[in-house]
């Protein structure tokens, strides 16, 4: 099954949101792991779930930042992540047995989806930040 490990490349330059980003893939490691280890069904959900969890956190802590920073796209923003967000809830629901396939596109959706998100749409609040001079205690 495909690796799922943390590169400095992922940082975005923002401290406290690059340990938040970090800690999101531990926590997507857990869940491929209790899917290699062919955990108990309730095992994996329960993985998927910490995941679900910690996202929301940082989703918030993430989008509070872009708002103190008046950031223009904060409410597309948002949709990403409310979207994520579902997805994740809806593959958790139907994730039943572990050897089922849907496994391995689930640690894939969410991968790439991370991945995008980070390098894509979070850059681009940082580019605003950047030409804004933006800069937050929480940043930090
Ligand atoms: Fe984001």
């Amino acid at each position: 099954m495909m690796k799922v490990e943390w590169k400095d490349e992922y940082n975005i330059g923002i401290a406290s949101i690059d340990r938040q980003h970090q800690k999101l893939f531990v926590y997507l490691s857990d869940i491929r792991l209790a899917l290699i280890n062919d955990d108990q069904e309730e095992a994996i959900q329960k993985a998927i779930q910490n995941l679900i969890d910690y996202g929301i956190e940082h989703f918030s802590f993430e989008e509070a930042l872009l708002k103190e920073g008046n950031y223009d796209l904060l409410d597309e923003h948002h949709e990403l992540h409310n979207s994520y967000n579902e997805k994740l809830i809806r593959f958790k629901n139907k994730l039943v047995h572990n050897d089922d396939p849907m496994g391995t596109e689930l640690i894939i959706f969410i991968k790439k989806w991370l991945l995008e998100h980070i390098l894509v749409e979070d850059m681009k609040y940082i580019n605003s930040f950047k030409s804004s001079g933006f800069k937050s205690s929480n940043m930090d």
